[in-house]
């Protein structure tokens, strides 16, 4: 059997506080709803995910790194600092993966400050609006990008 592609989903700061953090912006789920919901949803697509979250941009940048020649994608929510961090944009431009961003939140809808994200310009594809759900199909596009171990659906 071939082996399932490793997929790295990483979550910024302040997601951990997810389900009473803004729930009229982020949703009621908690991070381990949404972790759990992923990892069921991974496997049904042949993906094996590591599901990470930290408050730190430097640990984000050493996951980032370590992903280099490991991982075959990286799904990165970076919360606040996909508006300010140059150093999170070139670590993900450094490593060779597939990278698909995600907000809970439609950020263009939201604070001016809110529409830049320096991770953009690493991402293959965004995703951000759909609350929790948007986690789910970051993997199904990059299941579609990167190709899974289940190979009975029909790309389209
Ligand atoms: C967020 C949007 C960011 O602007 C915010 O700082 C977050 C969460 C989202 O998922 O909607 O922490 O990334």
């Amino acid at each position: 059997m071939a082996k399932a592609p490793k997929i790295l989903l990483l979550n910024g700061p302040n997601l951990n506080m997810l389900g009473t953090r803004q729930p009229e912006v982020y949703g009621s789920a908690t991070l381990a709803d949404i972790e759990a919901m992923c990892h069921a949803h991974a496997r049904g697509l042949g993906l094996a995910l590591d599901f990470r979250q930290s408050n730190s941009e430097g640990e984000i940048v050493g996951w980032v790194q370590a992903a280099h020649g490991k991982n075959a994608g990286i799904v990165i929510n970076p919360g606040a600092y996909s508006h300010t961090s140059v150093a999170i944009l070139d670590a993900l431009l450094a490593v060779e993966a597939t990278i698909i961003e995600v907000h809970l939140s439609n950020i263009h809808r939201r604070e001016a400050f809110r529409h830049h994200s320096y991770v953009s310009q690493a991402a293959h594809g965004v995703i951000c609006g759909f609350g929790a759900t948007g986690y789910l199909m970051a993997l199904d596009g990059l299941a579609r990008l990167i190709g899974g171990t289940k190979k009975d659906e029909k790309k389209v």
